[in-house]
């Protein structure tokens, strides 16, 4: 099953995505963890998006979709993936249709306010990734990742002037995929605004 998770930033899919994978056992594909981890190896990839990255602004569709085709080359992508973040643009989910077939483009619907009380309290573990809230899914022990033992941090644009550029960015720029893709009938709403539980049981009965 190819999946495409859509929505605004803070509105869970990458919280949703790690749910789903564990337990349809396919990859979760998120562009921002992509570029994430290229900026703390300090490659040169990472040099370029770093800067883009802290301000809230998108990296470059060509860098963007060629790191996706990339990734989807690999084998664990060959009987399904979720795409957590990607495409952001027409022009990456024009590119996207060139190489791959979705099934189902799942889009995430919630409100800017909630969006920035989740993303001023999202903390996330330095080692695995793992992604928690101060009050919503606070971690056993304050500071460190249930799952590894990490140190948790505060992204670098999970910062108020960040954050509301970030979306800005998704109004203009992502939000017409909506329209996008519901003209090509592979649209599906869920409401995000109540408990990871709730939403992914929206997602199941989309997909079973
Ligand atoms: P990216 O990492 O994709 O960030 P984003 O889209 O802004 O989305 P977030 O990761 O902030 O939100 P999320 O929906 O995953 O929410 P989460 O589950 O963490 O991208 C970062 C940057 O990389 C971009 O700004 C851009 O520069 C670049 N980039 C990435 N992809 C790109 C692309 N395709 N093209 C160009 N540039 C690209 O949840 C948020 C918080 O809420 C957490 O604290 C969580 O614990 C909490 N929470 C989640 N769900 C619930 C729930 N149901 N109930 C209560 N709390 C919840
Ligand atoms: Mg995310």
């Amino acid at each position: 099953m190819n999946l495409i998770f859509l929505g605004a930033p803070g509105a869970g899919k990458g919280t949703l995505a790690t749910l789903l994978s564990r337990e349809y056992g396919i990859p979760q594909i998120s562009t921002g963890d992509l570029f994430r981890a290229a900026v703390k190896e300090g490659s040169e990839l990472g040099n370029k998006v770093k800067g883009i990255m802290e301000k809230g602004e998108l990296v470059p569709d060509s860098l963007t979709v060629e790191l996706v085709r990339q990734r989807l080359a690999k084998a664990d992508a060959g009987g399904g993936y979720i795409l957590d973040g990607f495409p952001r643009t027409i022009v990456q989910a024009d590119a996207l249709a060139g190489f791959e077939q979705i099934d189902h483009v799942i889009n995430f619907e919630i409100d800017d306010q909630l969006v920035i009380r989740r993303l001023s309290g999202r903390r996330v573990c330095r080692s695995c990734g793992a992604i928690y809230h101060v009050d919503n899914m606070p971690p056993k022990v304050e500071g460190k990742c249930d799952r590894c033992g990490g140190e948790l941090y505060i992204r670098d644009d999970d910062k108020i002037d960040s954050i509301k550029n970030r979306l800005r960015v998704y109004k203009e720029q992502t939000e017409p995929l909506i329209a996008y893709y519901r003209d090509k009938g592979l649209l599906r709403e869920i409401d995000s605004s109540r408990s990871p539980q709730h939403s992914l049981e929206q997602i199941k009965g989309i997909l079973e």
